[in-house]
């Protein structure tokens, strides 16, 4: 009886498996037939920064910061940087509150120019919002720009597995 249950269960267990399953190639059918312009996916982009296997990079665009060389940008940048409340998660000078540290030099997504624009225009998934639709393309750029600027913590806490 204990095998049969046990036997029973198991059958059920694939035939979810095997439904759970189809639900997923459905949904991906559904994706790839899905008019074009509606994908909400970021556009492939070639990061400078990444090693790409071979030493190819992949298709893509490259993004390059437009305003580099412009002075102001910085303090464009550090304006924005409190007037979209970008330091209400990232406190006061990018140190760290309920979003991490964008001055410790650590970075989930990528430290590199392209990929800091990637992660405030297109946000991530973990609680960093999209500001792509709010604020322009050169004003995020500012923004990177006074991100790079930020000087690194005296005592950043992950260190303390060096002790
Ligand atoms: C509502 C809170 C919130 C606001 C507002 C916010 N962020 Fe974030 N941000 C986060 C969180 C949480 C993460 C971590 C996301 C993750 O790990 O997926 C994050 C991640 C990031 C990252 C990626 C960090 C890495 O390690 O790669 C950058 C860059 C960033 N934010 C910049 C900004 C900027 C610039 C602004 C303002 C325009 C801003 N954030 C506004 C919460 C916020």
């Amino acid at each position: 009886m204990k095998a049969l249950q046990t036997m029973v269960m198991s059958v059920s267990v694939r035939t979810a498996g095997a439904l759970c399953c189809a639900a997923v190639v459905s949904c991906a059918q559904h994706e790839a037939t899905a008019p074009a312009g509606t994908s909400s996916g970021p556009p492939a982009i070639r990061y400078e920064a990444h090693i790409s296997a071979g030493g190819q990079l992949p298709a893509g665009a490259g993004l390059n910061n437009p305003v580099l060389q412009d002075p102001a940008a910085t303090k464009n940048g550090e304006t924005l940087f409190s007037a979209m409340n970008c330091d209400g998660c990232h406190g006061g000078g990018g140190t760290g509150w309920v979003g991490p540290s964008l001055a410790d030099g650590r970075w989930r997504y990528g430290g590199a120019d392209e990929e800091i624009f990637t992660s405030i225009y297109f946000g991530r998934p973990k609680g960093m919002p999209a500001f792509g639709g709010t604020i322009s393309p050169t004003a995020i750029w500012s923004i990177v720009k006074y991100i790079k600027s930020l000087p690194p913590p005296p005592n950043a806490p992950t260190e303390s597995w060096e002790d």
